[in-house]
């Protein structure tokens, strides 16, 4: 690995650019800076467009008539980094231990997105150019919804026109394992609040009179799934496209499954909808998740209170061909119809993203594949749906009219949005040949 380019990730990742934090909002501007100076630094014409959020910051070399234009999508935010004391070392300080590098965003999404400039700067160094029309397109603002970015695409349409799209913002199924994913899981966020009485209740005087709001959103949430983990909500799965016998066959020879998911979570058990192998439901079937639930007293030792509220946040994963407007409409009325006497529910629609899927065996598809052949030589390719979500891709098929190529390198143990987030040396390095290789295979 060449030292400077260590150098440049390093520089990369110490600004703390967390784009949900108003706190950071220098942060984030700096390090678009930064990026915007390697790009030009590597033979690119770079620029910083501001937004009403973080800036985005786009680079291209010169465009030729006649050659294929492919555009690098990546996001320079990340993740907060609390529970900061979870840390080994600290997040915006990165270390190598035993060829791994510790930090936030090292793996989501700056030593990946890094890896792909670098790699275009290797080209231009020792060619002068690289063989396709390129654009960079690399966002501040992925990690809290992309929110500026769809206008931004409708403003610039003609300049951001493309023939395909390339991210590695996903996983790798094992080590050193050519990964292409050809689908995404979509995504529907909600927030319920319920309440009964007007104030807290001593729940001595009153408790045996009125519904408790906490076991009111206890039980709504409990309703969500059977007790053989499929989701309970009427007409959830009519939409759902049944998987195909060639990826059931294909997923079960992927060098990860149920050991790798047990090992990398930590259960005592895994568990999920019946009928389906820890993969599938990972990648081709819908969930449920309730990502918090709070109410009443949550201080040290006991308080006899019926609190007069109570909340969970939910997100629903969706696949092909769910719509979210659709599921939201079905969840919302199966949240009525299980909201316990007495209580009264208020639903808050979240943000929403469709699931996306592509064509394997298209012609860009093959050409992605065989340059992780030959970045991976001699190893076997892996074909997966990913369990994650990339709203915005739905959002360059749908305003720019180009569909994306998925290659990532994120480990299942990288800890993206964790503490103690890490990506491979080996992986960085793999993520350079990766982009020399691709842009060679689309430049053909
Ligand atoms: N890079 C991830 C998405 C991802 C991770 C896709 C692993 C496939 C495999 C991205 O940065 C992310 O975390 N997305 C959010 C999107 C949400 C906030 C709309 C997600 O999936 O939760
Ligand atoms: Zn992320």
């Amino acid at each position: 690995m060449q030292q400077s380019h260590l150098d440049d990730l390093f520089a990369f990742i110490r600004f703390p650019s967390v784009s949900t934090e108003p706190r950071h909002k220098d942060d984030v501007a700096a390090c678009a800076s930064w990026l915007a100076g390697k790009l030009t630094a590597i033979g690119l014409t770079a620029h910083i467009h501001p937004t009403a959020g973080h800036p985005i910051v786009t680079a291209r070399n010169t465009h030729q008539p006649g050659r294929k234009t492919v555009m690098i999508y990546g996001h320079y935010d990340v993740q907060p980094v609390d529970p900061v004391n979870e840390w080994t070392s600290p997040p915006f300080e990165p270390v190598i231990r035993d060829g791994i590098i510790y930090a936030r965003g090292s793996t989501d999404n700056k030593g990946q997105i890094l890896g792909h400039v670098l790699g275009v700067g290797e080209t231009i160094h020792e060619k002068g150019d690289v063989p396709v029309n390129l654009i960079f397109l690399i966002e501040g603002e992925e990690e809290v919804g992309s929110k500026n970015l769809e206008s931004f695409l409708k403003e610039n349409r003609a300049a951001l026109a493309c023939d395909i799209i390339a991210i590695s913002d996903t996983g790798m199924v094992a080590r050193n394992t050519p990964t292409f994913t050809y689908g995404l899981r979509g995504i529907a966020a909600m927030e319920l609040r319920v309440s009964g009485p007007a104030v807290d209740l001593h729940s001595g005087i009153y408790g045996g009179a009125v519904m408790n709001p906490a076991t009111a959103i206890a039980r709504i949430v409990a309703s969500l799934h059977g007790a053989d983990g499929r989701v309970a909500v009427a007409g959830f799965y009519d939409d759902v496209a049944p998987l195909q016998p060639w990826e059931r066959e294909a997923w079960q020879r992927l060098p990860f499954g149920d050991t790798e998911i047990q090992a990398v979570t930590g259960v005592p058990e895994l568990f999920g909808e019946a009928g389906y192998s820890n993969v599938e439901r990972i990648g081709a079937r819908p969930t449920a998740e309730v990502n918090g639930i709070w109410g009443g007293f949550q201080g040290t030792g006991s308080k006899t209170v019926i609190p007069r509220e109570a909340f969970a946040k939910l997100t629903f994963r969706l696949v092909p061909s769910q719509r979210p407007a659709d599921v939201v409409a079905k969840v919302r009325a199966h949240l009525e119809k299980h909201t316990p006497p007495g209580i009264r529910l208020e639903i808050t629609d979240g943000h929403c993203g469709e699931p996306y899927a592509t064509d394997p065996h298209s012609a860009f598809g093959k050409a992605a594949q065989r340059a992780l052949a030959t970045a991976f030589p001699g190893k076997e390719l892996a074909l997966i749906r990913e369990g994650g979500s990339i709203p915005i891709v739905n959002t360059f098929k749908r305003i720019l009219g180009v569909e994306t190529l998925l290659l990532g390198l994120a480990m299942p143990e990288c800890r993206a949005h964790a503490p103690d987030e890490n990506f491979p040396v080996e992986n960085f390095e793999s993520c350079i040949r990766l982009n020399r290789a691709l842009l060679a295979e689309l430049g053909m």
